[in-house]
């Protein structure tokens, strides 16, 4: 029934041009506003040499997939050479590729052939901190006067101990000692990080000097990795220590002294100026407990991340649509655009969060009709799309990702929402004919694109529809969103609207069957039906706004006109 639809929304626009320019639509939206963003974890994506670990080449033999598939930009994570001690967020070399995923002329043999089909490239800009590996780094330590000294943080022992009481988010005092030195660095992440001294107008430079020399590469923009722990404060004041131990068994504290700084601000503008030239995209990892937050990162004058991104939907733990509204609406109302996340490389998947083990496939297709029809740009993490679940590690000595190890068992690492994609029912899912670096899952028998391609009621065939639908109507483009129905506890509703169209949306997120009625009159809609345009259990082509019937986590998406 489902597929009957499909024809209705074929997707036929699409960006054929990537010329530089500026607004793609009479509402002056860019086309990073227009287009759907899709994380890719490079190791783990596709292998073309066997090695067990995916790489550049193997990215470019899907970029037919990702085309099919609706996607208009992928963002890769770091596949810069690198020690691999934080795969690949310890960077040894910011103009370069890392051998394991191929060389300078495979990114751009890439970086054409997705251009060539509409698909821009963003890559990964790993701002605090670098390898402990890069020549930088090996500079700063090798002594007190080295020209790059001052390019990291440098601080003499206090009373014989670490110069305050940062710890590291991965474990342990945020400060390694260098006997051959005699002082400590400083590292937000793992040793192996040390952070840049931001206040350096050299790390300033030639890190804006990295950003240029991509863009003349053709990359369309990038993520900013870690963004907020870029400064810290110049008088190494203590952080306030809260109750409680974190993971690791550190005391908890509040990074009062060593995150969020004001002085970001200026580095956003700046990057943004350079962005800009190059009609590019900023997306920031931004980490922000609020809307308030999540606004300074837009800038006062629009002026800083064009797409700071939104984490607050991987914070609601379960499918409340009373939830879900507010933080809809929250984001919505914050004044820049919103950016919807639903599962990255650092967070278990989406589909593991929110299913109850039964109704895991119609989950899926429930928090893709969620994100995907909401007013913004939404980034994609790859084989979501197919309902990938986490394959987490079962004892210790598996454990590849190092927070893994050092916080086993209360925290297993990061490998289980990593595993390779899951692209046919052959051996390791068609990955790699080698070994794989991360198992893959048994469930990769018919949790894969070839089989899901076949079968016509799949979570990839909704998202496809899902994708296709967002790139025709203008409702989802460039319309409004206004919540329905708000006092409805197991449903979640609303319309996006353009004009004389609009889009109704409507979600049952529990596990009963559920009646719904709409009166779209105070929104300027006094049509008494509406036409079906995706639902994942069957429907008419045209249903009554007066009685819609729900079956237990549906999706109903229809077309209301005047
Ligand atoms: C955030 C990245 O997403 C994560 O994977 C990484 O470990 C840290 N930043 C450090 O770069
Ligand atoms: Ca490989």
């Amino acid at each position: 029934m489902f597929c009957k639809f499909l024809g209705l929304i074929l997707f036929v626009g699409c960006f054929c041009s990537l010329v530089q320019s500026q607004a793609v639509d009479a509402e002056g939206h860019q086309w990073w506003q227009h287009a759907v963003f899709y994380e890719i974890y490079p190791r783990s994506f596709m292998d073309s040499n066997n090695d067990g670990i995916g790489d550049l080449n193997g990215i470019a033999s899907k970029l037919d997939y990702l085309k099919s598939l609706g996607i208009d930009a992928i963002w890769i994570t770091p596949c810069y050479p690198s020690p691999q001690v934080d795969f690949g967020y310890d960077v040894s070399d910011y103009e370069n590729i890392d051998p394991m995923y191929g060389t300078l002329a495979d990114f751009d043999r890439l970086q054409k052939a997705a251009a060539q089909r509409g698909i821009r490239i963003i890559m990964d800009f790993v701002m605090n901190h670098t390898s402990d590996q890069h020549a930088w780094f090996l500079d700063s330590r090798s002594s007190r006067t080295a020209a790059k000294r001052d390019w990291y943080m440098w601080h003499d022992a206090k009373d014989s101990a670490e110069p305050n009481n940062w710890v590291s988010i991965f474990g342990g005092p945020a400060w390694t000692w260098d006997a051959k030195t005699g002082q400590y660095y400083y590292h937000y992440f793992y040793p192996q990080q040390p952070d840049l001294n931001w206040r350096n107008p050299a790390v300033h430079d030639a890190m804006f000097d990295v950003t240029r020399w991509w863009y003349q590469r053709g990359v369309a923009g990038f993520r900013l990795d870690a963004v907020d722990t870029l400064f810290e404060d110049p008088e190494l004041r203590n952080n306030p220590v809260l109750p409680g131990k974190d993971k690791f068994g550190d005391p908890n504290e509040e990074n009062l002294y060593n995150a969020k700084l004001p002085e970001v601000h200026v580095v956003l503008r700046d990057l943004r100026k350079v962005a800009d030239q190059n009609n590019a995209v900023l997306i920031g990892e931004t980490w922000t407990k609020d809307v308030s937050e999540l606004k300074q990162y837009y800038g006062e004058h629009s002026d800083e991340l064009q797409m700071p991104m939104d984490f607050m939907f991987t914070t609601v733990d379960r499918l409340s649509p009373a939830e879900f509204r507010r933080q809809i609406a929250a984001v919505d109302s914050a004044g820049g655009w919103p950016v919807f996340v639903l599962s990255n490389h650092d967070i278990v998947r989406a589909s593991v969060r929110y299913g109850d083990g039964k109704n895991n496939q119609a989950i899926a297709k429930l928090m893709a009709s969620l994100y995907l029809t909401l007013r913004g740009t939404p980034i994609m993490y790859y084989g979501e799309e197919i309902g990938m679940v986490n394959n987490d590690p079962v004892r210790k000595e598996d454990v590849k990702d190092p927070i893994g190890r050092v916080g086993w068992p209360e925290e297993k690492g990061r490998d289980g929402e990593r595993t390779p994609m899951q692209w046919d029912d052959s051996p390791n899912a068609g990955f790699t004919r080698g070994t794989p670096w991360l198992p893959v899952p048994l469930s990769y028998k018919t949790v894969n694109v070839a089989s899901e391609l076949k079968d016509s009621s799949s979570v990839l065939q909704v998202y496809k529809s899902l994708l296709a639908l967002r790139h025709e109507s203008r409702a989802l483009l460039d319309g409004d969103y206004v919540a329905l129905n708000q006092n409805d506890a197991n449903v979640l509703s609303y319309l996006r609207r353009y004009k004389n169209e609009a889009v109704l949306v409507v979600l049952n997120m529990s596990s009963h069957p559920q009646q719904v009625s709409f009166d779209l009159g105070p929104q300027g809609f006094s049509a008494k039906s509406v036409r079906t345009l995706v639902a994942t259990a069957p429907v008419s082509k045209a249903v009554s706004l007066s009685h819609l019937s729900l079956q237990p986590f549906s999706v109903y998406i229809g077309a209301v006109s005047k």
